[in-house]
């Protein structure tokens, strides 16, 4: 009998693991075994643009591509340059259009206060998040932070994300940078329980050219469950809007959550509620997210990206 109790508890603490686990498609991490991907090194163009820069230019963190100076304000030094050698560009993964990819964050049209006070919960280590934003963080100066912030909250945000709900994706990996990006065999996938996100053009979001943005293949289904739980899930949750604003385009220093990009929405909630999150104002949060499970956080955040921003 007594063995039996035991056997029965090595099955349950497993699983109890597991439930802590963070849900390794919405946490890209640059795969081991990369596929053979043919190397372009000769400059890109693009239409319209004056410019052309090869990959590695495009890629340099200390000088971005600076596609379509008409498409954004000038870009001040930090947004441009960082401030080398431990200060990133901030447009470098954010883009000077400030909607970012889906493994780093949607920063267009933020608050300039609550932006102000995300890089200072980054600094001091209240919010954990990507080693690299840690380290701007540590280094930034407040002026830089202040500028940076203004840059970003001046810029309209635009639909970036496309939501399409599917029962198959295509066969993807995480490449350099921990992005997401199908497989260049092809083939397709069940999508499971999971946000798979896209480029819609490859090539346009790894040379950082702004004109293109996501696909979010989620499952089917999940928006209608997404829409009910940001009502409040009939006391699941609370109601989103009440603080993030009538069309969750946020509200006073509130960030707004519509058209943003999906697994960084998942992230976030994942680790409000696992507590890798606590900055300044991310009590307010906790009550939302305690009784939240994975798959709610994933509808949650299909439907919301699916939202004009
Ligand atoms: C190497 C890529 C990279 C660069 C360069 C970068 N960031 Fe980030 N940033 C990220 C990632 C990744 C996240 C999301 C981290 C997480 O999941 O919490 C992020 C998140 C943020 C957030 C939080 C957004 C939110 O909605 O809460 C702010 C603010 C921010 N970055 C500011 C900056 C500033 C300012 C700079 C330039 C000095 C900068 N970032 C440069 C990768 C980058
Ligand atoms: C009581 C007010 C309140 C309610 C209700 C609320 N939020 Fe929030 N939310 C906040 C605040 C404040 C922040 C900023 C937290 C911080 O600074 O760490 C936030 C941040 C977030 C973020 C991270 C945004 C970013 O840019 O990193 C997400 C995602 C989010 N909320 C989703 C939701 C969802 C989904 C709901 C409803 C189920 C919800 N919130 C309900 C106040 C609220």
């Amino acid at each position: 009998m007594k063995i039996l109790v035991a056997a029965s508890m090595i099955g349950i603490l497993p699983s109890l693991a597991l439930s802590q686990e963070k849900p390794s498609w919405a946490f890209p991490v640059t795969e081991k075994n990369q596929p053979v991907v043919k190397e372009n090194t000769a400059p890109r163009s693009a239409p319209g643009s004056a410019r052309s820069y090869t990959r590695a230019q495009a890629d340099n963190m200390f000088d971005i591509p600076d596609w379509y100076p008409q498409m954004y304000p000038k870009l001040p030094k930090i947004i441009a340059n960082g401030n080398a050698p431990n200060v990133r560009a901030c447009g470098s993964c954010h883009l000077p259009i400030g909607t970012g990819h889906d493994e780093s964050a949607y920063v267009a049209g933020l608050p300039v206060a609550y932006f102000i006070q995300q890089v200072q919960d980054y600094k001091t280590g209240a919010r954990k998040g990507s080693g690299s934003m840690l380290t701007i963080a540590q280094n930034i100066t407040d002026a830089e932070t202040k500028e940076a912030a203004e840059y970003f909250a001046s810029l309209k945000p635009t639909k970036w994300v496309r939501v399409v709900e599917t029962e198959t994706v295509p066969r993807s990996y995480v490449g350099p940078g921990n992005k997401r990006l199908a497989h260049p065999d092809g083939g397709t996938e069940p999508i499971g329980n999971r946000i798979i996100t896209l480029p819609e053009d490859e090539e346009i979001v790894l040379y950082r050219d702004p004109r293109k943005g996501f696909v979010a293949y989620v499952p089917k289904g999940a928006l209608l469950k997404g829409a009910a739980l940001v009502a409040g899930g009939d006391g699941k949750t609370v109601n989103c809007t009440v603080c993030h604003g009538p069309d969750l385009k946020g509200i006073a220093d509130v960030p707004p959550l519509a058209g943003r990009t999906p697994t960084y929405m998942v992230r976030q909630m994942f680790m409000i509620k696992s507590g890798e999150r606590a900055g300044h104002a991310t009590a307010l949060m906790k009550q939302a997210v305690a009784n939240l499970t994975d798959d709610d956080m994933l509808n949650i955040s299909a439907y919301i990206a699916s939202l004009d921003p």
